[in-house]
């Protein structure tokens, strides 16, 4: 008879062991908490789809924002809904506009707490897509990736210069990181980092977004410009480029059905790796929970684990708070 050499059982027979030997870990300390800015005053609009997460005015997000910080959340990262939208996404980058302002008061009532911001024009644009739109013929639509990243280095800049902490593009315009990077550079801004959303699927997990940030796109889909769910080795190229282009931080998105991407960029990047769990990710869980099919805190638990295992070094999640709160 022969005996293994190594019976890993021996080391799982005691939570002392269990604990000494484990490989990964999760703590609030990795995690980015999404936020929804609206215009008005005392606005704390619950998205249906969402439970628990809310469309806030600026006095509220600045409230938010205190207890994100106070629960030891080291940073939010902010989306806005404008008061108006136009074709080319104008809103998105005046000095009044309402990013710009959330930006602002939060850095003045909790200096500490890291803004990243989300760069984009969907949210802003009349059509709901990432990008200017122009017409082909009747009903054939493209979009102008080269005239859109001027915008979006206005974009960028402008939310540095209210006084965001790091920005994020998550458009998927070719270009757009090394776009941004030249803007912040010439205008003095060379310490504040890009995370790229490297990796973006053209994914139904952001249907619930879409409702929160109010950008679904009005005619068309978004598969010209984000990434065919089916492709990982493409993956690699879209990463490639954006950290020649000097990304400092590559997402990858939406998170739990991707987890294989995290893990190849894992071994191919030296570069720390965010993962976002989407919104319908969010959904799903909570939808779940509650019809009592899941314990919600021991879910929540195992899904971030998952994410640090296969490799992130952050994560972007709506469970922030309450993993935060949580005692696992
Ligand atoms: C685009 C953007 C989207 C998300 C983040 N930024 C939606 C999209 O590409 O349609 C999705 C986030 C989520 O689902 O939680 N600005």
């Amino acid at each position: 008879m022969m005996f293994p050499e190594y019976r890993p059982r021996r080391l799982r027979q005691t939570d002392r062991f269990r604990s000494l030997v484990r490989e990964n870990c999760i703590s609030k300390e990795h995690l980015i908490y999404p936020l929804f800015v609206v215009p008005g005053k005392k606005v704390k609009e619950p998205i249906d789809s969402m439970p628990g997460v809310f469309q806030m005015s600026v006095d509220n997000i600045v409230e938010e924002a205190k207890e994100v910080f106070d629960l030891g959340i080291p940073a939010v990262l902010l989306f806005g809904i404008p008061e108006k939208k136009d074709e080319t996404g104008s809103h998105a980058w005046i000095r009044s506009g309402i990013v710009q302002k959330a930006i602002q008061a939060v850095k003045r009532s909790v200096p500490d707490l890291l803004v990243v911001t989300d760069v984009c024009l969907c949210e802003y644009t009349s059509h709901g897509h990432c990008g200017i739109v122009v017409k082909e013929k009747k009903d054939v639509f493209r979009i102008d990736n080269d005239a859109t990243l001027e915008l979006l280095q206005k974009v960028a800049l402008s939310h540095v210069r209210a006084g965001a902490d790091m920005v994020a593009p998550s458009d998927m315009m070719d270009g757009r990181v090394g776009a941004i990077r030249e803007a912040l550079d010439d205008n003095g801004f060379e310490s504040v980092p890009i995370m790229s959303y490297a990796v973006k699927y053209a994914s139904s997990f952001y249907g619930p977004f879409r409702d929160a940030a109010e950008c679904a796109p009005q005619f068309g889909d978004r598969r010209s410009y984000q990434m065919d769910i089916a492709n990982s080795r493409e993956a690699l190229r879209e990463a490639t480029l954006d950290m020649e282009e000097g990304a400092d931080i590559l997402m990858v998105k939406p998170g739990m059905p991707y987890l294989d991407i995290i893990s190849l960029l894992r071994q191919e990047f030296t570069l720390p790796i965010a993962a976002y769990q989407v919104s319908g990710e969010y959904s799903m869980i909570k939808a779940a929970a509650h019809n009592g099919w899941l314990n919600e805190e021991l879910v929540i638990y195992e899904s971030l684990m998952a994410f640090r295992r296969a490799g992130a070094d952050i994560i972007i999640t709506y469970f922030a708070k309450d993993f935060a709160r949580s005692s696992l």
